[in-house]
């Protein structure tokens, strides 16, 4: 067994944005970069399919600045995880992920994500040949259970299990079941109960895995306690909602000493980059879609997000529709940290 990753050194990633389909694409992480220079981001799930048999430039470009950034791939053929894992490590992506959460028919249909939480042996395998091919961190993404895995014990087993058959020792732990009939994707990130206690449990008798919590986090206040007990924590659907939780991360989370972004100033920032996307054919609203949140909270945020969803579709509109969008909201107010300064 070849040796496990990060065992010198403290895992470096304590905040993550989950990886999200339809929402983290290179659009919007470029966008979270500009917000915090440190926090872990990841693409949306990537399947083995799509690189070994479509178009791979297109799923695994990005910008420079997203470092350090992991790519997350759906997929059960050992072979074709292992040939997709030396991808991302050529395509110079720091980790790669294996999604063992997602609970889509389309994805249960090709035996992979949630589904695969009830074949540890098989994905074992697969993070064993992945991690034979790249020298990349191989990671996963799971959930504590399906159906009816009941209790902490079937998780235990499928922890064990994995880290007994393969190298990867870090988890990311979506902290409630998937159930698999009943239950659509977005109601499976919502009704089954989250128990934070496994995550937690899980640290304490295994010092040894480098473990994640992820699931219901909405600020870096909220994510803080566990921090203090495990080794990092992953917010999806805020960090998408409500980016400017964000805002103090690198301070908060990382002890930076660097000055704290500016709305404003990541709006013309997002206009600059928006330009040159288009030079490249990008159209303006696949940028446009995600920057809606930015100014949640302050007064104008709905006239910032009317403007950009009236007009950044509109023939003609390039990226001064979001410096013209960014006009009608008040100064930043001073963030937390530089008031607490004051
Ligand atoms: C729109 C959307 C798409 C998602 N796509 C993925 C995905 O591609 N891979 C994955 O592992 N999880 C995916 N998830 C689940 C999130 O990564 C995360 O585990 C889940 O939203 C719980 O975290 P949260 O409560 O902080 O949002 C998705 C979630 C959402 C809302």
């Amino acid at each position: 067994m070849t040796a496990s990753f990060y065992t010198d050194a403290p895992y470096p990633h304590k905040l993550s944005v989950a990886p999200m389909m339809d929402w983290t694409d290179r659009h919007f992480r470029y966008f979270l970069r500009l917000i915090s220079k440190r926090s872990y981001l990841f693409t949306e799930m990537v399947t083995t399919g799509a690189l070994l048999y479509g178009d791979a430039e297109r799923y695994l470009r990005y910008n420079a600045q997203e470092h350090p950034l992991a790519l997350q791939l759906g997929g059960s053929d050992p072979k074709a995880l292992a040939l997709s894992a030396k991808m991302a490590e050529d395509y110079g992506y720091d980790e790669v992920n294996l999604n063992v959460g997602c609970p889509s028919d389309r994805v249960q249909n090709g035996r992979f994500g949630a589904c695969l939480m009830a074949e540890p042996e098989h994905v074992g395998a697969c993070l064993a040949a992945m991690a034979a091919s790249v020298r990349i961190p191989v990671t996963v993404k799971c959930r504590i259970g399906i159906d009816d895995m009941e209790g902490y014990a079937p998780f235990q087993n499928f922890i064990n299990v994995v880290t007994d058959t393969s190298p990867c020792r870090i988890f990311t732990i979506h902290a409630r079941k998937a159930w698999l009939k009943g239950l659509s994707p977005k109601e499976n990130r919502d009704i089954p109960p989250l128990h934070y206690d496994y995550p937690h449990r899980l640290k304490q008798e295994r010092p040894d895995l480098t473990v994640i919590l992820n699931g219901g986090l909405l600020t870096l206040e909220q994510s803080s306690p566990h921090l203090e007990a495990l080794d990092g924590v992953m917010i999806g659907r805020a960090a998408y909602q409500d980016p400017w939780i964000f805002a103090e991360a690198d301070q908060k989370i990382y002890g930076d000493t660097t000055a704290l972004p500016d709305r404003h100033h990541i709006a013309a920032q997002m206009a600059d980059y928006a330009d040159r996307q288009m030079q490249q054919g990008v159209p303006l609203q696949s940028i446009t879609r995600h920057l809606m949140g930015l100014f949640n909270g302050l007064k104008g945020a709905r006239a910032w997000r009317r403007h950009l969803s009236e007009h950044a579709g509109k023939t003609g509109a390039g990226p001064g529709i979001i410096l013209d969008a960014a006009d009608k909201v008040a100064p930043d107010q001073a963030p937390s940290l530089k008031r607490a300064e004051a």
